[in-house]
């Protein structure tokens, strides 16, 4: 598929493109409480595994989100299946809805349209049609606001009002020749507790040539993955991402000689449960007393704004890392190529 808008455009767009999705997608009736699959690989996968972060910080159904071919096995026909595919032809996204169909789950697709779109039609299902001309990693807004209309997460209208607002979409319409400038999260590039607030690009220049391992507590342990993907596909540099507590379990250790090259991203989050905090603290004068920390905050108050405000941070520092990096942050060509000699 031909992407035609480059990724500075919409990375630029981020909140005028969540604002778009959350007046395309207003009157979405939400799903009963129940356990939803939601199916998705990559740019699309993202999506669902931020909703099920979000499910499982604020409660109001089960979500589990779903990156491989079928369905999991304990999934029994009760369930609810979501199918995210920005093309509509991810081999592993149909391999599920071909699951559901055979166990006789109720779905639901969202997607530009291709194969996924044509099952819809073929079986009754709905689908929700987003529009095209983005890369998938991109279009994260427009996938991610639908799918959660649908979920009856607690607090979820709020919580999307919220994030719209942190975006600046309010200020920044479809369109606009001057697209709203990222949240900037106070983030202290020296790795201090509470330092100055780091722009993208000093982020950026802080990454440029090095390992970045970069971590998160709950559900910016899922944002965490995201900056992981975007550096990957954006900047074309490799990184790693883990989930705090559970590194201070394994990971730490490998803290005893680490790679020349490596600089921790700490992704927090104001107001951190104090054995949240106490732990940051903990590991880092256990881990990384030689090491560069950059401590990057979310802003807003809600969970999804949060946790948003971080997505379009880590995406913007990714965007900044290609110029430095000399590559061109929108083709992902290995990508293509891969599945090109899948389909042969
Ligand atoms: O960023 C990308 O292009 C990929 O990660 C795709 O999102 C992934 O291959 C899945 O494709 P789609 O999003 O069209 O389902």
């Amino acid at each position: 598929m031909a992407a035609t808008n480059s990724i500075e455009t919409d990375m630029q767009r981020f909140g005028a493109l969540f604002a778009a999705a959350t007046d395309a997608s207003e009157d979405a009736q939400p799903l009963a409480a129940g356990s939803v699959i939601v199916a998705g690989m990559g740019g699309s996968g993202i999506a669902g595994r931020l909703a099920q972060a979000l499910a499982e910080r604020c409660g109001g159904l089960r979500v589990s989100a779903w990156s491989d071919y079928g369905l999991p096995a304990w999934a029994d026909g009760s369930e609810r299946l979501i199918a995210v595919s920005y093309s509509g032809n991810t081999a592993e996204t149909l391999s599920g809805v071909e699951r559901a169909i055979e166990l006789g789950c109720g779905w639901e697709a969202i997607t530009t349209g291709g194969r996924l779109a044509a099952l819809g039609r073929e079986y009754g299902a709905p689908v929700t049609a987003i529009e095209p001309g983005h890369q998938p990693r991109a279009a994260l807004p427009l996938l991610l606001v639908p799918l959660l209309q649908r979920l009856p997460i607690a607090g979820i209208a709020a919580q999307l009002t919220e994030a719209g607002e942190v975006l600046g979409a309010a200020v920044s319409p479809v369109g606009a020749a001057t697209a709203a400038s990222p949240p900037a999260p106070a983030a202290a590039p020296d790795g201090g507790e509470s330092g100055a607030t780091a722009s993208p690009a000093a982020i950026a220049a802080q990454l440029a040539g090095k390992l970045p391992f970069i971590y998160g507590a709950g559900g910016l342990a899922t944002v965490a993955y995201r900056w992981r993907c975007q550096i990957a596909e954006n900047a074309k540099q490799l990184a790693v991402h883990h989930a705090l507590p559970e590194l201070d379990h394994n990971e730490i250790v490998g803290w005893a000689s680490p790679p020349p090259n490596a600089v921790v991203v700490a992704l927090r989050e104001p107001d951190e449960p104090a054995r949240v905090a106490a732990r940051w603290k903990a590991t880092r004068a256990a881990a990384w007393r030689d090491v560069p920390v950059i401590e990057c905050r979310a802003r807003g108050e809600s969970p999804l704004a949060r946790w948003l405000s971080l997505v379009h941070l880590g995406d913007t520092v990714s965007v900044e890392l290609a110029h430095l990096n000399g590559v061109e942050p929108t083709p992902v060509r290995v990508i293509e190529e891969l599945k090109r000699r899948l389909d042969d």
